[in-house]
């Protein structure tokens, strides 16, 4: 079935200016792009983005790393694209990520690990909501 997830090329990887070089990565994997746009996100949009982390130990530093810089927010579009995203990110953290993946290609440590994407069908469709309106995703 055709999915869309939702996508966020971090400030790691912003910084750094491999936005490019990260979409390639997502395009030759079949994932097609078909919204994007850059955005610095407010303290306010990465706390409530995050919120499910809230409790966390690491949930303050991760708020800052999210705003530090600006992000690129996509929604991706493929056969079952969530899950074919989550393989072609890589595991959390990059020590564990396989080889080829975003993560273990280009994240710098758990924290700074250069890609966001959703881990659900549900969640995809609440996160691009989130930045996106229908009339902004054209497939
Ligand atoms: P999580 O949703 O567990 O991972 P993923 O991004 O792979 O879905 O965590 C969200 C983000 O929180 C993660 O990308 C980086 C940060 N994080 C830490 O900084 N330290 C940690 O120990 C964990 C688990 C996550």
């Amino acid at each position: 079935m055709t999915e869309r997830t939702f996508s966020i090329i971090k400030p790691d990887a912003t910084r750094r200016n491999i936005t490019g070089k990260i979409n390639a990565v997502i395009e030759e994997a079949g994932l097609r792009i078909v919204a994007q746009r850059r955005v610095h996100l407010t303290e306010a949009q990465a706390k409530k983005f995050y919120e499910v982390h809230a409790e966390r130990p690491f949930y303050g530093e991760l708020v800052a790393q999210m705003t530090a810089e600006p992000v690129v927010v996509q929604v991706l579009e493929a056969e079952g694209a969530v899950a074919k995203y989550r393989e072609v990110m890589g595991a959390t953290n990059p020590d564990n990520a396989a080889e080829g993946t975003i993560r273990k290609l280009f994240a710098l440590s758990i924290g700074e690990n250069s890609v966001h994407g959703s881990d659900s069908l549900e969640n995809a469709g609440i996160e691009i909501a989130q930045f996106f309106t229908d009339a902004d995703i054209v497939g």
